[in-house]
């Protein structure tokens, strides 16, 4: 594999430095791949209408060609150029959400390259809340496509250095812009059936949608049911292993004081075994933890575990962790599926492979 220069742009986003962001849109519109942050993830962006710099985005995180992108816009007029048809639903959720973590699936436009889209005839789209990726899709004057900027199947990046870590020498760009505030990907509704169905949980919360649509279906895929009765999930990319460190992931379920209880169990069981043992809890859940014996070899704390935001923003740091301090297996607690509970229970689910643990 060649290696490419990367390009390192450091942003203070409250003082965007544009001429850095110049530079670097300069890059994308020659055909290059450029790292920007975003409010949820970060993300790994081509101009999406230029197909051989898509497919470079394919190449660099070895991603399957079946799974599609979403066009990041920095203004809502750019849908026109992109979506075939505009239902009022969407305008108004656009009014509502944008700019924001909120992806909408849209009857799909003759310019948008067949790379972008994997062959679908809808495009996702999408208006995020960020200073500095609104300036540099701004300065892109292009619809840019990108998917986080991870290597396929590992945990999104929620730091530049996630991306370094993964994409160095392989893509153009990086533009680093600190930590990002949400810390899971958007959610993806799609508005081509009715009533509309979520794709992806994601920072825009079910009864936040709920709200302005009346009925909203999440696909079953969501909790992993297809695993069960052999459904498809509707959003290519939600049937890939992801989120995944190398270290084998287990969720354990219960009262907190039983699930204290079980992972003590468990580190021991594992560490008699000679395995290099993890937690990822709450900090409450850290506070019950402090007496077993053993301890486990690392924790991974998500902050308080009220603050589901807090957790939700620390989530990917802490699996990728998993992997730093080279941990065979790790036991992590579950959490209440409300607001953007569901979005992070979706992602522990899929990083422990289903593996639930009863406490
Ligand atoms: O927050 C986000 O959405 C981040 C930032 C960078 O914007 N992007 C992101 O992209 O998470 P990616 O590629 O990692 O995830 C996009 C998801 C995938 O599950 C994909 O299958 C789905 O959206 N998707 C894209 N286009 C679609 C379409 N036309 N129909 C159904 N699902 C689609
Ligand atoms: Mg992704």
């Amino acid at each position: 594999m060649i290696t490419i220069r990367t390009r390192y742009y450091r942003i203070d986003p409250k003082v965007p430095n544009l001429t850095h962001i110049q530079e670097a849109a300069e890059i994308l519109r020659k055909g290059g791949v450029v790292a920007f942050p975003t409010e949820t993830v970060y993300g790994l962006g081509a101009d999406g209408l230029n197909p051989e710099a898509v497919a470079k985005i394919f190449k660099a995180k070895g991603r399957p060609a079946d799974n599609p992108l979403i066009m990041h816009v920095a203004q809502q007029k750019e849908i026109d150029l992109l979506a075939r048809e505009i239902p009022p639903l969407a305008e108004r959720m656009m009014e509502l959400f944008w700019p924001g973590p909120l992806t909408l699936i849209l009857p799909k436009s003759r310019c948008v390259p067949d790379i972008v889209t994997a062959g679908l005839d809808t495009v996702a789209v999408r208006m995020p809340a960020h200073p500095i990726a609104l300036a540099f899709l701004k300065a892109a004057r292009v619809p840019v496509a990108a998917p986080s900027a991870n290597l396929s199947g590992r945990p999104s990046p929620t730091i530049g250095t996630h991306v370094l870590k993964d994409l160095a020498g392989k893509i153009d760009a990086v533009v680093d812009g600190g930590k990002t505030s949400v810390g899971l990907e958007s959610t993806v509704l799609d508005l081509t059936s009715d009533p509309p169905v979520i794709l992806r949980p994601g920072g825009v919360t079910l009864e936040q949608l709920q709200e302005v649509l009346g009925q909203v279906v999440l696909d079953p895929a969501i909790r992993g049911e297809y695993l069960i009765d052999g459904l498809v999930p509707r959003a290519p990319g939600m049937k890939y292993a992801h989120y995944a460190p190398r270290a084998k992931v287990f969720l354990v379920e219960g009262e907190p004081w039983q699930v204290a209880l079980k992972m003590k169990e468990l580190v021991e069981q594992h560490k008699a075994e000679g395995k290099r043992v993890g937690i990822i809890c709450t900090e409450e859940m850290l506070f019950l933890c402090r007496e077993m014996v053993p301890q486990p070899d690392h924790y991974e704390t998500l902050g308080p575990g009220e603050d589901l935001g807090e957790v939700a923003s620390r989530l990917y740091s802490a699996l990728r962790n998993c992997d730093r301090y080279h941990l065979d297996v790790v036991f992590a607690q579950t959490f209440p599926e409300n607001g953007i509970g569901v979005a992070i229970m979706n992602r522990l689910r899929k990083a422990a492979s289903h593996r639930v643990i009863k406490a």
